[in-house]
């Protein structure tokens, strides 16, 4: 898919995850619809979800896609990473990734978003995987962190 076909998805995907989310304060409910919607709209996209920080681990929250584990641990794979380092991780070849779990052997590439509160702390990390190598570039990061943001962070 070429940059201008994903921006123009993304911006798609965007009015209508707005539209779902609108006045519901439940975080877990807006971060289903996020994830529901891009599912949906994205053709590289094999699994999407969200890992919520609690107490020491991520805990797996909404999701699409083959079943996820449960529970990765402060900087363990690309998630934990994410969660570490704040940063959003862009992982072109999950096999070279030191340390990357998988949940699914089908998996090839891999984005987590890191989601911040307003004190910029890390409250959970949005993570995509795709069956193709290379799948994700600034594209999708920019605008994954816009929809976290936008979408999810600030809610309660
Ligand atoms: N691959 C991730 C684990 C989560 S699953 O892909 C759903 C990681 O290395 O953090």
């Amino acid at each position: 898919m070429s940059q201008a076909e994903k921006r123009e998805r993304y911006a798609e995907a965007g009015l209508r995850i707005a539209g779902l989310v609108e006045n519901e304060p439940d975080r877990i409910a807006r971060m289903a619809g996020l994830v529901a919607v891009l599912h949906g709209a994205m053709p590289h996209y094999f699994w999407t979800g969200f890992y919520r920080v609690v107490g020491d681990s991520l805990v797996i929250g909404p999701y699409q896609g083959t079943p996820g584990c449960n529970r990765i641990g402060w900087g363990r794979g690309v998630c934990g990473t994410a969660w570490r380092t704040g940063e959003t991780q862009v992982v072109a070849d999950v096999h070279a990734f030191p340390g990357h779990i998988a949940c699914d052997a089908r998996s090839a590439s891999e984005i987590v978003v890191p989601v911040k509160d307003r004190n910029g702390r890390v409250i959970a990390v949005l993570d995509v995987d795709s069956t193709e190598a290379g799948a994700f570039d600034e594209v999708d990061a920019e605008a994954l962190e816009r929809l976290v943001n936008q979408c999810v962070a600030g809610a309660v």
